[in-house]
């Protein structure tokens, strides 16, 4: 055994030379080493028939032969070049790609920030919303006609009993349930509160059933609500403008337009000079201005709040009154100078073509 053993050696000393590819490599690992049909296993079968007195010294001779073997074909391995791969870890990583946040979360961000400081608080409420507050309480009972301005997701379900607070007026005692249609559904949660003065906001998500250029089912918007003793439109006015000249920039000015809201009253329409043709409706060319109507842009909704919903909030509208005001956050940043955002329904399409362009 001793000798096969040598001889072994030999033999793998002399097909080394004619290793030239990995593939040579692992056809002569396999011939010598190989566990079940290898040449060393082959004679490693024979250890059985050693007399007993030679097995320490046959046994270090197999080791030996092993090893010098194994080195054998590390040698190769490594002139090969399929060794041990060269790692220069001063060379930069991968670094995975990081995103950033979404255009509504920006906006949403940006809005609070001009608001915060005047003293507007934020405010959170569920997404599924009481009929009650959405629509009875601000002044719409069940079959008024307004209601059909709100394209409204209701909860399909029989009308279930309501657990308002004890401040509620509890005017109905069992409603039913919808997505919440807008962010005014809020005002009569914090008058319901108890505590005066009231200065908040409200930016959350609104569903309506509706789909096309520009509106999306889900959506958000802003809302800010105002009660205090002595609150006119002067307030409601200055308030809107200074938000707006930090949103939209110094250039831009506003105007109220009446219109009907049944929780305001008075109520308005705000509209903002357009940024395009500067609120003058023509371009340099002479032509109309093909963002605006004669000079303005449609922004949001605002008013002094109606007695009704100040009543149905607890609160007595001969001692105090106050404004609110409602926009939609996407269409409010889609109107941003400079960005031109044809289509609200990319902003949740997810492609990132478009979402990395902001
Ligand atoms: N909630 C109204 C809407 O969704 C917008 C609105 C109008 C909000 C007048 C107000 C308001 O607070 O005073 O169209």
């Amino acid at each position: 055994m001793k000798q096969k053993l040598q001889d072994l050696k030999q033999q793998f000393a002399a097909e080394k030379a004619s290793i030239k590819t990995p593939a040579d490599l692992e056809v002569v690992e396999n011939k010598y080493l190989g566990r079940k049909a290898g040449l060393l296993t082959n004679i490693m079968k024979g250890i059985k028939d050693v007399a007993k007195e030679e097995v320490a010294e046959v046994g270090t001779l197999a080791n030996e032969t092993k090893n010098y073997i194994m080195s054998g074909l590390e040698e190769i391995k490594n002139s090969l070049g399929g060794g041990s791969v060269h790692f220069d870890f001063t060379v930069p990583g991968n670094k995975p790609p990081i995103g950033h946040l979404h255009l509504a979360t920006i906006a949403m961000r940006e809005i609070e920030g001009i608001l915060e400081p005047l003293g507007f608080t934020r405010t959170r409420h569920h997404d599924v919303e009481w009929d009650y507050y959405a629509f009875e309480t601000l002044n719409m009972p069940g079959d008024h006609p307004a209601r059909d301005d709100w394209e409204t997701f209701f909860i399909d379900e029989a009308p279930i009993k309501m657990n308002l607070p004890e401040k509620s007026l509890k005017l109905v005692k069992e409603g039913r349930r919808v997505l919440t249609p807008h962010t005014s559904s809020i005002q009569v949660r914090e008058m319901e509160k108890g505590v005066l003065p009231i200065r908040m906001m409200n930016i959350s998500k609104c569903y309506r059933r509706q789909i096309d250029v520009s509106h999306v089912p889900m959506f958000h918007q802003f809302e800010g609500l105002v009660i205090d003793k002595g609150i006119n439109i002067t307030h409601l006015k200055g308030t809107v403008e200074y938000f707006v000249k930090k949103f939209f920039g110094e250039d831009r000015t506003i105007r109220l337009r009446p219109h009907h809201f049944q929780f305001t009253e008075p109520s308005f329409e705000i509209d903002i000079s357009c940024g395009l043709c500067h609120g003058t409706g023509k371009l340099e060319d002479g032509t109309s201005c093909r963002m605006c109507k004669e000079g303005w842009l449609e922004l949001a909704g605002a008013g002094m709040v109606h007695p009704n919903v100040l009543k149905a909030g607890g609160i007595d509208p001969e001692k105090y009154s106050g404004f609110a005001f409602g926009w939609g956050v996407e269409r409010c940043y889609s109107m941003k100078s400079g960005l031109n955002i044809d289509d609200l329904r990319l902003l949740y399409k997810n492609d990132l073509r478009f979402n990395e362009q902001f």
